[in-house]
Formats: structure tokens, C-alpha cells, sequence
């Protein structure tokens, strides 16, 4: 869920809105905003549906304006996407206001105690359960950070959780547990959101907040104590985001506009990191010795982000001798894996916020692994729940579906893998050096597919607009990019597809195959990869055979497959392991086309959220 609070001189409505519709990403199941107007009451209006609605509620039934007021998006959990489960909770003979992401896992016994002593509720969500006890612990203490110490010391699970209360104007307490809070420092203003996002475009000046910290904001003061009272320094960060990089501007959607940025999403993330020829990143300065102890690594993530740890584990592994294995970071996380000091943990995730993954890091730092976080969003959770981080620059994704930081994500494993392999020793000066060079040129050459294919993709993708479902098949590094193109047209098209590793077809996916089924594969370069090359040839006249419609994403000038496919889509020339970096974006392309001409929104696709901080 996407969460702001707002205190200053200004009208808060307008800054609430504005901010959650930078949330929106977050969840865009219902919304809801409540402010403490000037003459003292406290206002709130909530809606199912997407911001739009409420929006709309709001500018053809105006609420008072006031200077103190939270607002939230929702991605259900507890209770279906209604007006009445939507956030703000109130209670306290509705003079108090609570918003909150995440899940309060004892929300059962909290309300049976609430209900025996004659509360009553008018939702189903474990939120208006924490809303209810805050009234019932104000009514006791009559001040809300007091109030509000004591129910999160109550609450079991993960949480952000943001209350007001009328009684005390221009004031908004915050918490959180497992759960993303930052504060945004303003000029006689301040702001708290579920990240920068949130209020990026009033200020750059911002607080990350500690695990199991408490914040109260007032308009020329911010106090962070922990649950006990004590107080604690917060660390100060500076935004590098641009507020207008998180805007539309003459895009048709957030999702076209972020796979434009692909190149310097690529780029941005090398800035810094090369010197003279070789990988150094100043983030992982002084752990040579944590590099040259380690055994193993463990790439962990969810989604897109797993889908780029595939990717780059190949070379990892090849570059620096270090046995790596990929897992999906909610199934790690359960299965008791063997851990210890001499295993690397490396997390992949774009919100840094996302449960199973940083559950999963916790998991391994307990351990006793040396945990490292790649990551696109500063002040988040993972990268501070981790020894290092290495961030990945492809400024703010807002459409759900992930596309430049997947290509960020693949460039900072290859980054990472490469100043391993040169703390290590284990790959020749020279060698490194040319793989530098193949990846400093892939801004360029992914600029080259988006200049050459996109509208060729994007007319092909609307005379596949009636498709039911479509494989994809790649080998190597080609598999899990074959896994993200299923993906991302299951996420934003709602069209069966699957990836599959084109080398298993024969062992069962074949199948599937009927005439007329589209099948896209990702074919290995001839000049570079000769034997895959052969491999992936065999396995498509296997597929032709049996009526596939074949579409393969070849290298400019791969006579070889030619006779074989129905459509090509063309990618440059590259090295094995940097073709992935190019072949990923004429699926990123159909995908988004398809979803386009089937009339759906390629931005906020039905069921998702962009970052899912529960487990
Ligand atoms: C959600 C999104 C996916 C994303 C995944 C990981 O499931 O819908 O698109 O790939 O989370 O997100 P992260 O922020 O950790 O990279």
C-alpha cells in the first residue's frame, strides 16, 4: 500500500493527492485521504477503485481543507477492495485517523478484547482493529504519541502505521516494523511517505527511519524514538531522484516511457563503477576480504528481480569460480538451507521493500551469510538490512511491471561479478576488460533495437491481439529471458505464456504445441555462441514440425534461422552473456503492445502491486 502524511502551512489535500498518485504503484485497490480542517474537525473521505474515483468524489463533493492529514492507497489484503475497508480507519468517536500497510497478525485476539469491552467495528480489516485500540489507549492517556507507543508495542506482525487525532492538530505519528516509512524534511513542512516518491517534488531532504522506530512530525520538528521512548538519530539522505523523472510526461503510459530509459538505466548504473578498464564500486570498498573468504553465493528475489538473478548467476559463476545458485527468496527463506560466514547472499529488488525478500535476508544475516542487496530505491529496507548494497540507477519505476530496472538489475550483477572476479584474481585483466567494453556498449545497442523494431513490434503485436496463449524458449542465459517475456505478458496482458528452457521441450512442453501456437525464441548468436547456436536451430525445426508459428529473436544477419521462423526480431551483436541485455527488449515491447491492443491499462495491471510488503 502506498502511504503520505502531510503537516505545514499548505492545504494538505492537494499535496495527499499528489503524492499517492506517486504511490499508486503501491496498490490501487481503493483510496483515501482524511485531513483536520481549520475549524478543528477531523474530515475523511475513502473509496474502492483506483485514485481517479476518489479524485473525482472529491472535486464534485469537496471535504474542508485543513493543514494535517494522511492519505493511503490500498492493495487488499484483509477484506475485498470495498468503500468501507478502504483506509482512513477512524475511531475515537471519529476524531482519530489511522492508515496502515502491511498485516497485524494478531489482529483476531485484539479485537475479541475490543469487542468485550463494547467496541464495535464497521470493517473487516485488521487496520480499523489498530485504529480502535489507538482511541481506546487515548481516551486513557489523552495524548497520541503515548497512545500510539502503546499499541505498537501490541501489534504482532509487519506494519507502517500512520494516526492523527483531532484533539492535536498539525501533528501525525508514524511507526513501523518490517514495513517502509521515510520522513521528507520541508521548510516549515514536513512529510512522511511509504518512500521519497511521496513527496520527492517538495522536498530532496530526507530521514530514513530504523525498524521499530516511532516518528511524530510536527511543522518545524521531527522526534524518532523506538517503541520504549528513547530517542534515536535518524540518518539524513539526500533524494537524487528527479521529481519530474517520475512523471509521464507525453508518454502514453509509465511502462512506455520506462522502456525508452532502458539504455540509461543501463548506463547510469556503470557511471562510477569503471576505472580504467576495470570494475571498481566504491559501495563495496574495504569487503575484499568478505570477497576472497566466500564459497558461495545465493542470488535471491522474487519476480522480474529473480528473473535478473537467473541472468547474471551465469556469469558470476563464470567469472569468478564462486558456485552460485538462484532461489526464489519466499522459498529459501522456508526450506533450512546451509548457511555460514562463507556464503554471500546477494538480493535483488527494485522497491527494496518487497516482504519475502527482505524476510529472506533477515533469514540469511541470522545465519551468519554476508548478505548484499542490489537495489533501485534509496532509504529503503533491504539495502539497510544488508551489509552492502550496490544500487542500481534507473531512477523511479512506476509502472508495475518491471522493465528498466530488470536490465539496471542484470548491468549491477555483471558489475558486481566482475569487481569479485578482480578482488579474487580469478579472471585475466584483459578478459575483464573487454567484457567492460561489451557492457559499456549496450546503452548503445539497446537504443539501436528501440530505434529499428519498436514499431515493427508494436504492429505485430496488435495482429496478435486475439492470442490465448504463448511459449517462449531460450537456452543459457536466453532461458531466463525467455521466463521474463512469460512473465510480463501474463502481468499486463492476462495471456497465458510460459518460459521454458528450450532444451526440456522434448520432455514434455512439446506437447503443447498445435498449429498456429506462437512460440518466441531466443536464439543464441551464431558468431559467439556456434554450439547453442545449432542447438536452438534443431529445436525450432522440432516446433515447425508440428505447426508452431515460430518467432525468434535473432542477431542482425543470423542467415541460419531465417528459413525457419515466421517473424524476426532483430538485436545487435553481443557477447553470450550480454545478448540477454538486448533480447529482453523486444519482449518488453510485445508485451506491452499486446496488452495495448487488447485495451488494457499496462500500468496498473488488475490483482498486482509494484511492491508487495506482505508475505
Ligand atoms: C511484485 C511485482 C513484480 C516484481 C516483484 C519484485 O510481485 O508485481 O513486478 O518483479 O514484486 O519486486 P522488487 O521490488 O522486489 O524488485
Amino acid at each position: 500500500c502506498g502511504i503520505v502524511g502531510y503537516v505545514g502551512p499548505r492545504d494538505s489535500q492537494a499535496i495527499l493527492l499528489s503524492g499517492l498518485a506517486r504511490l499508486e504503484y503501491r496498490g490501487y485497490d481503493s483510496a483515501g485521504i482524511a485531513v483536520i480542517d481549520q475549524g478543528g474537525a477531523l474530515d475523511m473521505r475513502k473509496r474502492a477503485g483506483k485514485l481517479k474515483v476518489l479524485r473525482d468524489d472529491l472535486a464534485s463533493h469537496p471535504m474542508p481543507d485543513g493543514t494535517t492529514g494522511i492519505g493511503h492507497t490500498r492493495w487488499a489484503t484483509h477484506g475485498g477492495p470495498t468503500d468501507a475497508n478502504a483506509h482512513p480507519h477512524l475511531a475515537d468517536d471519529d476524531r482519530l485517523a489511522v492508515i496502515h500497510n502491511g498485516i497485524i497478525e494478531n489482529f483476531a485476539e485484539l479485537k475479541a478484547d475490543l469487542l468485550s469491552l463494547g467496541y464495535t467495528f464497521r470493517s473487516e480489516t485488521d487496520t480499523e482493529v489498530a485504529a480502535v485500540l489507538l482511541g481506546h489507549e487515548y481516551r486513557a492517556s489523552g495524548d497520541l504519541v503515548t497512545a500510539f507507543r502503546s499499541v505498537v508495542r501490541r501489534l504482532e506482525g509487519a506494519f507502517t502505521l500512520l494516526a492523527m487525532h483531532q484533539d492535536q492538530p498539525g501533528l501525525v505519528v508514524g511507526a513501523r516494523r518490517n514495513s517502509p516509512l521515510v520522513i521528507g524534511l520541508g521548510d516549515g513542512e514536513n512529510f512522511l511517505g511509504s518512500d521519497v516518491a511521496a513527496f520527492v517534488e517538495h522536498t530532496r531532504n530526507a530521514l530514513a527511519i530504523g525498524q521499530d522506530e516511532i516518528v511524530a512530525i510536527t511543522p518545524d520538528g521531527v522526534e524518532i524514538t523506538d517503541f520504549d521512548g528513547s530517542a534515536v538519530e535518524a540518518s539524513p539522505f539526500e533524494v537524487v531522484w528527479d521529481a519530474s523523472a517520475a512523471e509521464k510526461g507525453g508518454w502514453s503510459s509509465f511502462m512506455a516511457k520506462e522502456v525508452s530509459e532502458e539504455p540509461d538505466a543501463v548506463a547510469n548504473t556503470i557511471r562510477g563503477r569503471v576505472h580504467d578498464g576495470q570494475v571498481v564500486i566504491p559501495e563495496l570498498d574495504g569487503l575484499d576480504e568478505i570477497f576472497t573468504g566466500i564459497r558461495r553465493i545465493i542470488v535471491i528475489a522474487c519476480g522480474t528481480a529473480a528473473y535478473a538473478g537467473q541472468t547474471g548467476a551465469y556469469a558470476i559463476e563464470q567469472w569468478t569460480r564462486v558456485p552460485v545458485s538462484v532461489e526464489l527468496a519466499h522459498e529459501f527463506r522456508y526450506r533450512d538451507p546451509v548457511l555460514g560466514d562463507d556464503t554471500l547472499v546477494v538480493s535483488i529488488s527494485q522497491s527494496g521493500e518487497t516482504m519475502d525478500t527482505l524476510m529472506a535476508v533477515k533469514y540469511a544475516h541470522e545465519r551468519g551469510a554476508k548478505t548484499l542487496s542490489i537495489c533501485n530505491t534509496q532509504g529503503a529496507t533491504i539495502p539497510r538490512e544488508s551489509d552492502a548494497v550496490i544500487y542500481t540507477h534507473a531512477g523511479p519505476e512506476v509502472a508495475v511491471a518491471s522493465t528498466k530496472a530488470f536490465v539496471a538489475q542484470i548491468t549491477a550483477l555483471y558489475l558486481l561479478a566482475l569487481h569479485v572476479a578482480r578482488v579474487r584474481g580469478s579472471l585475466p585483466a584483459a578478459e575483464a576488460a573487454d567484457h567492460v567494453r561489451e557492457l559499456e556498449a549496450v546503452p548503445g545497442k539497446i537504443s539501436r533495437v528501440l530505434e529499428t523494431e519498436q514499431a515493427h513490434i508494436e504492429q505485430f503485436s496488435r495482429w496478435m491481439a486475439d492470442t490465448q496463449s504463448v511459449l517462449f524458449l531460450g537456452r543459457h542465459v536466453g532461458y531466463p529471458i525467455a521466463l521474463e517475456g512469460a512473465l510480463k505478458l501474463k502481468e499486463i496482458s492476462y495471456i497465458h505464456a510460459e518460459g521454458f528452457a528450450a532444451g526440456e521441450l522434448k520432455h514434455g512442453p512439446i506437447a503443447l504445441i498445435e498449429p498456429g501456437q506462437p512460440v518466441f525464441v531466443i536464439v543464441p548468436s551464431p558468431r559467439e555462441s556456434a554450439e547453442l547456436h545449432k542447438k536452438v536451430v534443431s529445436n525450432i525445426q522440432e516446433i515447425r514440425a508440428r505447426g508452431a508459428r515460430v518467432i525468434v529473436v535473432a542477431e542482425e544477419g543470423d542467415a541460419a534461422v531465417l528459413p525457419f521462423a515466421d517473424e524476426v526480431l532483430h538485436i545487435p551483436l553481443a557477447g553470450p552473456f550480454f545478448e540477454p541485455l538486448l533480447a529482453v527488449v523486444p519482449l518488453h515491447i510485445f508485451a506491452m503492445g499486446l496488452a495495448t491492443a487488447k485495451g488494457l491499462d499496462v500500468d496498473q495491471p488488475r490483482n498486482l502491486a509494484k511492491s508487495v510488503t506482505v508475505e
